[in-house]
């Protein structure tokens, strides 16, 4: 029991490295420092969601941590919708930083 919980964990962290590491390399620079959510999102949602996360073509998210958890915006950015949000813009740690970025703007 404890052993299967260990080697998931394990394996989803692994997981989890894997994908962060493919083809994001321009992020945040140093593979050391934590990714930084503010600046990832600038770089990669506000094509759709407003330079200032205001909205646009798509709905604004500056008051995002007021309407869903950050699990919730890590599942959006992961998983995309069906109305428009295209999945997997970004990945991993970077996805992880945005999702924690945007659930403190309330
Ligand atoms: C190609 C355009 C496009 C880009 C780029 C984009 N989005 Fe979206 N996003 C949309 C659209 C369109 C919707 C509305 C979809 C819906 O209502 O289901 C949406 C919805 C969302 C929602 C749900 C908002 C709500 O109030 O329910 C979140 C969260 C979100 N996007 C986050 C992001 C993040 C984070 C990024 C950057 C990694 C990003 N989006 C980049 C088009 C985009």
């Amino acid at each position: 029991m404890k052993k299967s919980l260990l080697t998931l964990i394990f394996g989803s962290a692994l997981f989890l490295a894997a994908c962060g590491g493919d083809d994001k390399e321009q992020s945040t620079g140093g593979e050391t420092a934590a990714p930084n959510g503010e600046k990832i999102v600038m770089q990669s949602c506000t094509t759709c969601h407003g330079g200032k996360l205001q909205g646009s073509g798509a709905p604004a998210l500056d008051k995002l941590g007021a309407k869903y958890s950050e699990q919730e915006i890590l599942d959006i950015i992961i998983n995309g919708t069906d109305k428009g949000m295209p999945p997997s813009l970004i990945k991993g740690a970077d996805a992880e930083a945005a999702a924690k970025y945007l659930a403190g703007l309330k």
